[in-house]
């Protein structure tokens, strides 16, 4: 008993001094710091108690910093939980290819060939002929979804790492995968941000791929620069979104929500899209060289995707992190 006293005596406030020194000196690191929803269900990574002992001095029960810890994370998030509910809300259609999601499925034919070709240059270790040209090449798919994109890359050879804030997803994305042999071993799904990734020490990929996620995150700049953290030096980004005109407006959110409804209804948030040299500027700050800015169009007569030279509406962005940068940046 006298031995309990003691450790609470002596050890719980230097536990708590330890959490407060955490707390300033993540809210030094990311002002903007906030307590991140357990968006995920799934609560990964670290937790830091807020308890504090009050002017009396009681001591709080080690339980009780225990489950305090549990509940609150001072992470800074990009999830912005209004968007994230749309995309759980439809976890059933993410693998029917004439769904809600026909677009993103139809997107593959020139998203996947653009991260394999940008990455077939840059490393040069496989020839575009090979079956599996990416094989060697770790990939971390931000915002995965359901894994339309992710298989793909996966059967192409790359190791896989899909990211998603919504565990219905995550959960849709593993389901499907099981399916087949080939993927076991490549392809791996996470319920987690960028953002908590990164906070976990994981990072160092060889290409980090968000495609059709920037335009539904609180904070693109943040998510992006993040993104660029995660990727080695020497290494790729890869985002497609949507640039923000009139045109994006009259295609993006009425054509293809409202008119020709290849996209549910309240999708978008044209506010959220992000103009091309925005996205330039931010992937600079964060020693990335953008490589190739395309637009790309879709015809919704034939439900297809080509590529185009304006940049009005979709684009895809290709940016390679400067050799010398450090992991922190
Ligand atoms: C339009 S879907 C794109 C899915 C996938 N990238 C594709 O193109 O097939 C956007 C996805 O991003 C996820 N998401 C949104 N914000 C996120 C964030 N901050 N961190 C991780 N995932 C996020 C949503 O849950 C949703 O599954």
């Amino acid at each position: 008993m006298k031995f309990l006293f003691i450790v609470n005596r002596h050890c719980i406030p230097l536990v708590q001094k330890r959490c407060q020194n955490l707390e300033s000196a993540i809210a030094r690191t990311h002002p903007f710091s906030s307590t991140a929803g357990n968006v995920c269900g799934e609560s990964t990574f670290s937790i830091f108690s807020q308890q504090k002992t009050g002017g009396t001095g009681t001591l709080p029960h080690t339980a009780s910093i225990k489950t305090s810890m549990r509940k609150r994370r001072f992470l800074y998030t990009t999830v912005d939980e209004k968007e994230v509910a749309k995309f759980r809300s439809l976890f059933e259609s993410w693998w029917d290819v004439n769904g809600e999601f026909q677009a993103l499925h139809s997107l593959n034919d020139l998203r996947v060939p653009l991260i394999r070709d940008g990455l077939v240059n840059q490393f040069g270790s496989q020839s575009l002929v090979s079956s599996q040209p990416l094989t060697d090449t770790v990939i971390l798919d931000v915002g995965c979804g359901g894994g339309i994109l992710s298989e793909p890359l996966a059967r192409l050879g790359a190791t896989v790492t899909g990211i998603d804030a919504a565990s219905e997803n995550i959960s849709v994305a593993r389901e499907h995968a099981s399916h087949d042999p080939l993927l076991q071993k490549r392809l791996k799904y996470i319920c987690t941000t960028a953002e908590e990734l990164l906070s976990n020490e994981e990072g160092g990929f060889d290409a980090v791929v968000a495609s059709e996620v920037l335009e539904h995150v609180s904070n693109v700049e943040s998510l992006v620069a993040t993104c660029a953290q995660l990727t080695k030096p020497g290494g790729s980004v890869f985002f497609t979104t949507i640039n923000k005109t009139w045109l994006s407006y009259a295609l993006a959110v009425v054509g293809a929500e409202e008119i020709a409804r290849v996209v549910p209804s309240g999708t978008h948030d044209w506010n959220k899209f992000i103009p091309p040299q925005d996205l330039q500027g931010f992937l600079h700050a964060c020693n990335c060289q953008t490589r190739l800015v395309h637009g790309m169009i879709f015809n919704p007569v034939t439900q297809r995707w080509f590529w185009g030279t304006p940049k009005a509406c979709n684009y895809a962005i290709h940016a390679v992190k400067n050799e010398e940068a450090t992991s922190n940046t």
